[in-house]
């Protein structure tokens, strides 16, 4: 069953594995009678009369949003932020005339992304809960709801909930897409199940992430993730991921901006984890791991195949570039579990932190 571990350690790995099997489960419930991706036409209505959508959320969920909101003004060019829930609660910023709300939460219960909830309720403002639990209270107090359909999510280091995610907002926004008319730049339909199928490449090559994790991040205290663009975003939820595991400071961290400050911090042998699945960012981001390999760094690539070089450690399939942290973001969940693991630690349930947080 779902709430089973079967034969394995700990629910995170589990998880992982579900991977594939969730994005196939929401290509199929996001169907209509036609095969064609579509949500419900008075969420599109909402959305299409709005002028600005505003992501809320915490932790990976936020994380999660950043993604969506590169893949929703791509699609559909409506401009789109992301707001940490705990800050924007008490520092609403100055807002379009005709916002709309997307509250992003696995668990549906989280107070920081409620307390936003009750304001922008209270202002009259429409929303949407993305959410992976059904009857929940943001599902509940927001006007529409999207499901994950992820199955029940146990380890506290979320994964499932992030790709689930992405992918239901890349669905929302392909809908979106048809209903306003614009002419379709890739079949979204078709790009997503070829990510399952990537996706399950990657998580058959765990050996080899094991021994990578071993290699990196054994007796290290700090490490970096760096990329631009979406590589940037998916470093920042890798970094969470192994900081929330594994207790080894972890940072993500804008390639670009390394130099203006932060390489200072590079010594000899701080592991240094560089993204690349951007076409018009590679040049400069290999560059940017050079110049911390070149300070002492050890390094580790993760490219996309295309843009990779003999050397890189991980090779991603080939996708579509604007749904790349769909598989950039797999074996850096994988690197988070295998570096707590070798340390012993209890993967699921780490210290001072709980899976849902219904306080502010
Ligand atoms: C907690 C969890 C995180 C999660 C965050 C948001 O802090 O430990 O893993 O990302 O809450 O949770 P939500 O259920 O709102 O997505």
């Amino acid at each position: 069953s779902d709430l089973d571990k079967g034969t394995y350690p700990f629910y995170m790995i589990k998880e992982i594995d579900e991977q594939p099997a969730v994005l196939r489960r929401i290509i199929q419930e996001y169907q209509d009678e036609a095969g064609q991706l579509t949500v419900d036409q008075e969420i599109l209505d909402a959305i299409t009369a709005s002028d600005r959508i505003y992501i809320i959320g915490a932790g990976t969920s936020m994380h999660a949003g950043l993604v969506g909101k590169n893949i929703i003004e791509s699609l559909v060019g409506i401009p789109t932020e992301v707001h940490v829930a705990s800050e924007f609660a008490y520092n609403i910023p100055v807002l379009s005339k005709n916002p709309f709300f997307i509250y992003l939460t696995q668990s549906g219960e989280t107070a920081d992304s409620r307390q936003v909830l009750v304001q922008t309720n209270k202002l009259g403002y429409k929303s949407l809960t993305i959410t992976n639990v059904k009857g929940s209270t943001l599902s509940r107090e927001a006007d529409y709801t999207l499901l994950l359909n992820a199955g029940p999510e146990i380890a506290v280091a979320s994964t499932k909930a992030y790709t689930g995610q992405i992918a239901v907002m890349a669905v929302l926004a392909e809908a979106l897409r048809k209903d306003l008319g614009f002419e379709a730049k890739f079949d979204m339909k078709h790009e997503l199940s070829i990510i399952a199928n990537a996706i399950q490449v990657l998580i058959d090559e765990k050996d080899h992430v094991h021994a990578l994790a071993t290699d990196m991040f054994t007796d290290k205290r700090n490490a970096f993730y760096i990329g631009r663009g979406m590589d940037y975003e998916v470093s920042r939820e890798a970094a969470l991921k192994v900081k929330e595991i594994s207790y080894i400071q972890a940072e993500g961290f804008a390639a670009g901006e390394l130099k203006h400050g932060t390489i200072s911090l590079i010594e000899d042998g701080t592991p240094v984890i560089g993204i690349i699945t951007q076409a018009n960012t590679a040049a400069h981001s290999r560059g940017n791991i050079e110049e911390t390999r070149s300070r002492g760094a050890k390094t580790l690539v993760i490219s996309m195949k295309g843009l990779d070089r003999e050397g890189d450690d991980i090779v991603l399939p080939k996708v579509e570039s604007l749904l790349s942290p769909l598989v950039s973001v797999i074996p850096t969940q994988l690197l988070a579990y295998y570096a707590s693991l070798d340390r012993g630690l209890d993967v699921d349930k780490p210290r001072n932190l709980a899976k849902s947080v219904t306080v502010e």
